[in-house]
Order: C-alpha cells, then structure tokens, then sequence
C-alpha cells in the first residue's frame, strides 16, 4: 500500500520561526545590499524545510514573504521551481533519483525499478509507513559517480546498481547511518581502475594504483 506525495496531508495555518533560526535569518538578510534581502528567500526555504520536518507549509512561505518585506508570489515562485524544496510531507528518507542522460546510460532506470519493486511503490509515492518518498529529479552534479541518489537533500549514494540501492533502502530502513559516496568500492571520483597519474605518491599515500592491464596496455 501506498500514497502519493501531494494527498492526505493538512496545511498548518500558522508557522513561526525558532528563536534559534531567526538568529540565523538576520545573518542571511545581513549578507545582501539594502533592498536587496529579496536575495535571502532560498536559504530561508531552507531553513524553513529543515524546521518543519522535511516540508515548507504554505504558512512558512507567507512568514518568510512578510520577514523579508516582499509580496508572497516571489516565495512561491522560487519554493515551487526548485525539487529541493518539498512543499508536502515527505517520507523519512526522501530519495531523489537523478535520471538525466548520463544517469541514465549508466543504469537510472533498473535502479529505480529496483527500488520500486522492493518498496512497493512508484516514483512520487511514499510507503505506507512513512519511512520512504521516491521521485526522479534532473542532474544532482554527480555525474562522474552516476547513477546516483541524493537523500534528504544532504547526502549523496553513487555508482548505484539495482543490487546496492537495495542495501542502501535495507540499511537506512534498520537505522544505520551510511556512508555518503560511492557504493561500489570506487575511492571518491577516482578512475575506477584506481589512480593513472602521480602513481608514485599515489603509492606513498597508500592509494590504489591501476594496474597495466587495466589501464588498457599489452
Ligand atoms: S546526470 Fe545524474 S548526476 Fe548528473
């Protein structure tokens, strides 16, 4: 069973942000000319989403419209064009699939289809005990490490295959905490075969060195 992102939630009628935070909004505001505090609405969204369990309510949209003094459709324009700002209850672990082209070419699609067969749901669905939202959003600027997902905005999981996206949901389900990056092995963005340039401090530094045969020579 399942529901999809946008039904079954309520909006709250108000939303005030915490002391703590409006500390941190006068930082912000501070950063950008006189008149110009126009500039603070995305890291404001920001704070907001991470205040508000993961969402911005259309009341945290209004407040931050009347604390930077501007009309409230240039909160809503910026909250509705950027996928990293959700604006309904997102499950636990909202994963966001990149399926741009060079994600694709390395596998996006049987990578969401094994996530979509594992937890039952579909793309824009989250699963009925809350723990996962799925959807596909376009290039998180990983490509090297494609295919890849980012979770909750903050973490990347890369170089996915349909076998490790699996343990990756398995993991995060039982509450451990992953490592962000590669998950098969590979050492950051480095060559797959392992380092092809500065082999000698490469090999100081105890890095993997690729080998001849890997690198392609007789
Ligand atoms: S295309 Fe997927 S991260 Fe760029």
């Amino acid at each position: 069973m399942s529901h999809a992102c946008h039904k079954h939630f309520e909006q709250p009628k108000e939303f005030k942000f915490s002391a703590e935070n409006m500390k941190h909004i006068e930082q912000f505001i501070a950063k950008y000319p006189k008149g110009k505090q126009q500039s603070a609405i995305m890291p404001l969204l920001d704070l907001a989403q991470r205040q508000h369990d993961n969402w911005i309510p259309e009341a945290a949209m209004e407040e931050i419209a009347r604390i930077l003094d501007v009309p409230r459709i240039r909160v809503f324009e910026v909250a509705t064009f950027y996928t990293m700002y959700n604006l309904a209850p997102r499950g636990k672990h909202h994963l966001q699939f990149c399926t741009t082209t060079p994600c694709w070419l390395r596998g996006s699609a049987e990578v969401v289809s094994a996530c979509e067969k594992h937890l039952g749901i579909k793309l824009g669905e989250t699963t009925e005990d809350g723990m996962f939202t799925i959807t596909d959003v376009e290039c998180l600027g990983a490509c090297v490490n494609a295919p890849v997902v980012q979770r909750n905005g903050d973490e990347y999981y890369e170089d996915l295959t349909p076998e490790n996206v699996v343990k990756v949901l398995d993991d995060l389900k039982a509450g451990k905490t992953l490592e962000h990056g590669s998950k098969d092995g590979r050492n950051k963005s480095m060559s797959a075969a392992g380092t092809t340039t500065l082999v000698e401090q490469a090999g100081k530094a105890g890095i993997p060195v690729a080998t001849d045969a890997a690198k392609g020579k007789k």
